[in-house]
């Protein structure tokens, strides 16, 4: 794997996304361990984008469990359908909420989160076993970019790793 990253400076967020693409490639050749990659992914968008929190639940039985992630401490279990993790998960489809305050269910783990966006974390044979969640201390902090890059992005990670 890659052992440092280059974020490029002055860069618009989709030029960041683009110069990163390679790197976060990078960081998956010779190792498939899912929690491994899942915590240098959260390091990686932390370290380029520095929002408020970024992680990853799992799905366990019936819930969402905490997984790696980079940011301040954060509820363990998140039950189907509940807040934008739980409903993202439901729905199998990202969701991307401008306004935490106005999403009706946000299980509010920080004060500080603004605005919020989780993509779910497909198994090879197309099950959601997790989701990613990013969250912004800025209102309407994600749009299309983010939602394109981030995607593509996950779907790197979890074609490169294994539970
Ligand atoms: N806000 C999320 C819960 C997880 S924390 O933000 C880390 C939600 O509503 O699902």
């Amino acid at each position: 794997m890659a052992e440092s990253v280059h974020i490029p400076s002055g860069a618009s967020r989709a030029e960041t996304f683009e110069a990163l693409t390679p790197q976060l490639k990078a960081l998956f050749v010779g190792e498939t361990d899912l929690i491994a990659n899942a915590a240098n992914f959260c390091a990686l968008v932390s370290t380029a984008f520095r929002f408020h929190w970024v992680g990853f639940y799992w799905v366990r039985d019936h819930e969402l469990v905490l997984g790696p992630f980079q940011g301040p401490i954060a509820c363990t279990r998140i039950a189907q359908g509940k807040g934008v993790c739980g409903t993202a998960w439901l729905k199998n489809e990202t969701m991307v909420v401008p306004d935490v305050e106005a999403f009706p269910g946000h299980i509010a783990c920080s004060a500080l989160s603004r605005s919020e966006i989780v993509i779910p974390v497909h198994s090879s044979s197309g099950d959601v076993i997790g989701v990613l969640d990013i969250d912004s201390s800025e209102l309407n902090d994600f749009g299309v970019v983010d939602q394109r890059y981030l995607e593509e992005w996950v779907e790197i990670f979890s074609k490169a790793s294994h539970a």
